[in-house]
């Protein structure tokens, strides 16, 4: 047992969850900004998530540790929604904004699915479906909007690393970045997980199922389907597959069809923009995509990115366009 996993299991102990015997607590991989550990309990296997104040990440990156209450609270606010893309909460802990799930046997992380070549188009489709019954059952809700009062953190984990940083370091950007930073923050639309990426969510048979909600905030929906559409759009490059361009259109179309809180097409054109920046915030910014090391990957990239910044689209055309060669 790790030593400072003491505290947690003395919390699990206090919860009822396990009894006076030491449980094996097998660290998950993953875990960037938590320990996350499963374990055996009498009524199941369970992950235990607790987050860490610093990241790990090479830059210098520190987080309240208060956001792991605003993933359990996503977690269950999306569960009324639709139970089955999501874990059950079994108990939030006494100590460290800790929280304990159930575990979900055999289901792999998308991410690693999508890298071993198996491109699920209508899987693709259905993510945009979950993310946007979500965002549809809680548009323009002020009980919802008081839940996730998360600007703090939005700001800290996701607009400035990923807009500002850049902005802060590209003269001729930061204009548009910066313009797009304070649109962001201004918007209280529905409730955003904000870590929309496939490495948050399990592949549960045909049906997706997310994770990781620490970054979850009232605000623009448009950022969660920009955000997991950067991600594939990244992976196209990187894994020269034509197919994961597909999947993202598949996730626009699904998402855009049950749209019904605003207009689709200004919905797709925030998401477009967002779209730009965060692609080369993946290239450029201060949480760099961990697989796009290649130079002429990352050039691809930022020479597709800066143009959007410079002269957006929105997201559906922005995918039809997107090249993952120069060829
Ligand atoms: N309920 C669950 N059932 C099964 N596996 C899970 C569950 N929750 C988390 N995992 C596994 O643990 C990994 C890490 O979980 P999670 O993404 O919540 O942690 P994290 O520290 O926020 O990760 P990161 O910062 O790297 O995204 C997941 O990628 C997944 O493999
Ligand atoms: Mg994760």
């Amino acid at each position: 047992m790790p030593t400072d996993a003491a505290d947690i299991v003395q919390a699990l102990r206090d919860a009822g969850l396990i009894g006076a015997g030491e449980p094996l607590l097998e660290p998950l991989t993953g875990g960037v900004s938590c320990d996350v550990w499963k374990l055996d309990t009498a009524a199941g296997p369970i992950v235990v998530k607790r987050p860490l104040a610093q990241l790990r990440v090479a830059a210098e990156w520190t987080a309240p540790v208060e956001r792991g209450q605003s993933e359990v609270r996503w977690l269950r606010r999306a569960r009324e929604v639709e139970p089955s893309i999501v874990p059950k909460v079994v108990a939030e802990l006494s100590v460290g904004h800790a929280f304990a799930m159930e575990f979900l046997p055999d289901c792999p992380v998308w991410k690693d699915e999508l890298v071993a070549g198996r491109v699920d188009v209508d899987f693709a489709a259905r993510v945009g479906s979950g993310i946007v019954a979500v965002h549809k059952a809680t548009a323009n809700n002020s009980t919802d909007r008081d839940d996730f009062p998360n600007d703090e953190m939005f700001r800290a984990l996701r607009v400035d690393p990923f807009l500002i940083h850049v902005a802060e370091r590209d003269p001729e950007l930061a204009p548009a970045l910066r313009a797009l930073a304070e649109d962001l923050m201004s918007r209280k639309i529905a409730l955003v997980h904000g870590d929309v990426s496939p490495k948050n969510i399990l592949v549960s048979g045909d049906n997706p199922v997310f994770i990781d909600a620490e970054c979850a905030v009232y605000g623009d929906p448009a950022f969660d389907l920009a955000f997991c559409v950067t991600h594939l759009l990244l992976k196209s490059v990187w894994l020269d597959n034509e197919k994961l361009r597909h999947a993202a259109a598949a996730m626009v179309n699904a998402y855009r069809a049950k749209i019904d809180w605003e207009a689709p097409d200004e919905l797709l054109q925030r998401a477009g923009r967002l779209t730009g920046a965060l692609l080369l915030a993946r290239v450029e910014g201060k949480s760099p995509a961990s697989y796009l090391t290649a130079a002429d990957h990352k050039k691809i990239v930022r020479a597709q990115a800066r143009a959007l910044i410079l002269d957006p689209s929105p997201i559906d055309e922005l995918v039809t366009e997107w090249k993952r060669t120069f060829a």
